[in-house]
């Protein structure tokens, strides 16, 4: 079994559709392993997405990032990371495939419903981000 990390992002909890992004992560077969709902920082969301600070879009990310709460999960399954990528599709939701997560709930590019772990490792430094080990069932 691996983890990775979640976030339910401001756009999805300011529309009403955390429980149907939840209802579609757990139908897809994950076990949720933590949560904690929260109201990032900037400081916060800086840190998070610091490998992208210097990337065009880092300061329009951070302030929509903050601009309300989010839902921080990890979740478990066989091959974690690689098959939550695929139930969320791509980043671009105009790019997403049909039933995934981005192209029910996601707007454009910047604001699209939800992160997920890229790789393993990327996986275990999110989840220290957010959650110790006592926080994890
Ligand atoms: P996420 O998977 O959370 O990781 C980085 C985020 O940056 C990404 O989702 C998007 O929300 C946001 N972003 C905004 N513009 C771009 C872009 N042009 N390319 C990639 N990510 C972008």
């Amino acid at each position: 079994m691996q983890k990775t990390l979640t976030i339910l992002k401001p756009d999805t909890i300011g529309a009403g559709r955390a429980g149907a992004v939840i209802a579609s992560i757990e139908e897809a077969g994950f076990r949720i392993r933590a949560v904690r709902m929260l109201h990032l920082t900037r400081g916060q969301a800086e840190g998070f997405y610091a490998v992208h600070r210097e990337r065009p879009f880092f300061g329009d990310l951070v302030a929509f990032m903050t601009e309300g709460p989010v839902i921080v999960m990890v979740l478990e399954a066989d091959d974690a990371v690689s098959k939550l990528r695929e139930l969320m599709g791509a980043t671009d939701p105009a790019k997403a495939e049909n039933g995934t997560i981005r192209k029910r709930f996601a707007t454009n590019i910047e604001r699209n419903a939800i992160h997920g772990s890229d790789a393993p490792e990327t996986a275990a430094v999110e989840i220290a981000y957010f959650f110790n080990r006592l926080e994890m069932v």
